[in-house]
């Protein structure tokens, strides 16, 4: 049996609901989510969402910020569309019920985080995303038209290639129904059509060893429009946080927010060294390629497992208020971050390339939109300006949405998609063997594609991810399908893109840094 509805949204993080809201009035909504609708980056997000509200700031300062931080890579155009449509679309978020701290002024309490000039970072407490995604699920929660299929996995898109048809008017020759998804309660897999599709399935932080991103991050939807030869780009460019908490035996890594040092945290090395200044006169709160950087060669050359991050200067009861989860957590593991230094080192964190998509979340693929972290939009260059990530996705999902709802009037489903085909497939002889490709795949990221890379290095990771690639593709087609599976296939198909794209890039810009060829440009330093 198939279903048949007018939005399909794949995803729900800050990007698929804010754009199920958005649709919702003009016709049928179904949102998959592979597992718990609330379990998402965005429940994690700690330090905010950026947005220009009062002066001295202004629109110009935060794109002037972005650009820098993008290290010469951004679309300029993109930049401005999204930064002086900032305080629009966060005023948006606050009338659908999210909450954000304010000064006993009555005025919005704004944080700063490194690249940025002036405070500007709306926040809840230490836990802004966990609200963000609690308010949008209420409103979800109230809207008659929107129907949320939690533990539902995508495993591809449903597409046909048509020769030169003009699209929008752009040409495209790739057409995309629907979706084939595995239904994880009846183990059944569905076929959805749709007159338009968004892809809203978040980051790939998985596809590393050590990730602040939960485990649903595994760069479905880049693979899957990638699979089904959709443009993607910028993967070289996959932003580690310089800031987690050193605690091995937690995966994923606890984030330590970039506010702290907007708040006037400070790096140090394990004897108490401050060596921020070596690297950048904006120390603690340069861009984050530059402090990941810095701090990898500082644990690199003095032979350390991390660095510290050291608030105790800062007044005690305010720190508190400020980071309440973050002083629960540290609290946890024996650590008072008034009186104790905090063990800090960089995790994989958010991948600014992704789908490519135009100035209305258009994919290369007709009827296929793609908003936030899977996509790329040109707002982040080489770089993500810290907390752009949650901005974007609320931008351009009112973007992609007014689009959509003007195209699906005039689209109509296509019925000659077959079902699935599950024939010759068998249960796994031994699942053990997926779980040692992902380590695999995951230390071949961490140790050949990570934050400094090498020529020799990256054909290494190449030569050895070929092999799992190779083992995983004829598993599957004689496997049925899980989970487990798919995306152990999709990290696979991510990994090799991102190698992909990091051998070609024969220069070092942002956050893709190779020893073979010495920054030249200077946008970020
Ligand atoms: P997500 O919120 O990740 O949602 C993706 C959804 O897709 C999930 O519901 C997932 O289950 C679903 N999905 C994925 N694959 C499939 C599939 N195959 N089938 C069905 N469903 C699927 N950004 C900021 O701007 N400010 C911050 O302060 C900030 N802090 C952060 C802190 C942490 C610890 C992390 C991890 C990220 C942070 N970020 C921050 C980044 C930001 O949270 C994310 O970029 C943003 O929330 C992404 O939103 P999204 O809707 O695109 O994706
Ligand atoms: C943080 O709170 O440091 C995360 C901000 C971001 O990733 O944008």
């Amino acid at each position: 049996m198939k279903r048949r509805i007018d939005f399909l949204i794949i995803g729900s993080g800050i990007a698929g609901l804010s754009y199920a809201l958005k649709v919702a009035q003009h016709g049928s909504v179904c949102m998959i989510t592979k597992a718990n609708e609330d379990e998402s980056n965005t429940k994690y997000a700690q330090g905010g969402i950026a947005a220009v509200m009062y002066s001295p700031d202004s629109f110009d300062k935060h794109i002037q910020d972005t650009l820098i931080a993008g290290d010469g890579m951004c679309d300029e155009e993109i930049v401005r569309m999204v930064i002086t449509e900032s305080t629009e679309r966060v005023n948006e978020l606050i009338a659908w019920g999210a909450t954000f701290d304010k000064t006993e002024s009555g005025e919005y309490d704004l944080a700063k985080e490194g690249g940025h000039s002036e405070h500007r970072i709306l926040h809840h407490k230490d836990n802004t995303g966990f609200e963000i995604e609690r308010a949008l699920l209420a409103a979800v929660h109230t809207h008659p038209n929107i129907e949320i299929l939690d533990h539902h996995f995508a495993i591809d898109i449903l597409t046909q290639h048509h020769l030169g048809e003009e699209v929008n008017s752009r040409t495209s020759d790739i057409e995309c129904y629907g979706a084939y998804v595995l239904n994880l309660r009846t183990n059944k897999i569905e076929t959805i059509l749709a007159k338009t599709i968004l892809m809203a399935t978040g980051g790939a932080g998985q596809v590393y060893s050590t990730t602040t991103n939960p485990t649903i991050a595994t760069g479905d939807g880049v693979a899957m429009v990638y699979r089904a030869k959709g443009r993607v780009e910028g993967m070289e460019f996959y932003q580690f946080h310089p800031t987690s908490l050193f605690n091995p035996a937690e995966s994923p890594s606890f984030l330590i927010s970039e506010a702290v040092r907007g708040f006037g945290g400070i790096l140090k090395t394990i004897d108490g060294k401050e060596f921020m200044h070596k690297y950048d006169v904006r120390k603690s709160l340069a861009p984050r390629d530059i402090v990941a950087r810095a701090i990898d060669n500082e644990m690199k050359t003095r032979g350390d497992d991390y660095v510290y991050l050291d608030c105790r200067h800062l007044d005690k009861n305010e720190l508190i208020k400020h980071f309440p989860n973050i002083n629960e957590k540290c609290l946890s593991l024996g650590i008072d971050i008034s009186k104790d230094l905090i063990p800090v080192v960089p995790a994989a964190h958010y991948m600014c390339g992704g789908i490519k998509v135009d100035n209305k979340g258009r994919s290369s693929i007709n009827r296929l939109f793609a908003i936030g972290e899977c996509s790329s939009t040109g707002l982040h260059g080489a770089n993500r300006l810290a907390s752009n990530s949650l901005l974007e996705a609320v931008v351009y999902s009112h973007q992609a949405a007014m689009e959509a709802i003007e195209k699906s009037n005039s689209i109509r489903f296509c019925e000659s998609i077959p079902d699935w085909d599950a024939e010759g497939t068998a249960h796994p002889e031994e699942m053990v063997l997926l779980t040692q490709s992902l380590r695999e795949v995951q230390a071949i990221m961490t140790n050949y594609v990570g934050i400094v890379r090498s020529d020799i290095r990256l054909q290494r990771a190449f030569d050895r991810l070929e092999i799992l690639y190779k083992e995983n593709e004829a598993l599957y087609l004689k496997t049925i399908i899980s989970p487990k599976l798919c995306e152990l296939r999709n990290i696979i198909n991510v990994a090799y893109i991102i190698i992909k794209h990091a051998r070609a890039r024969k220069e070092s810009r942002g956050l893709h840094y190779n020893v073979n060829y010495p920054k030249t440009t200077n946008y970020g330093s």
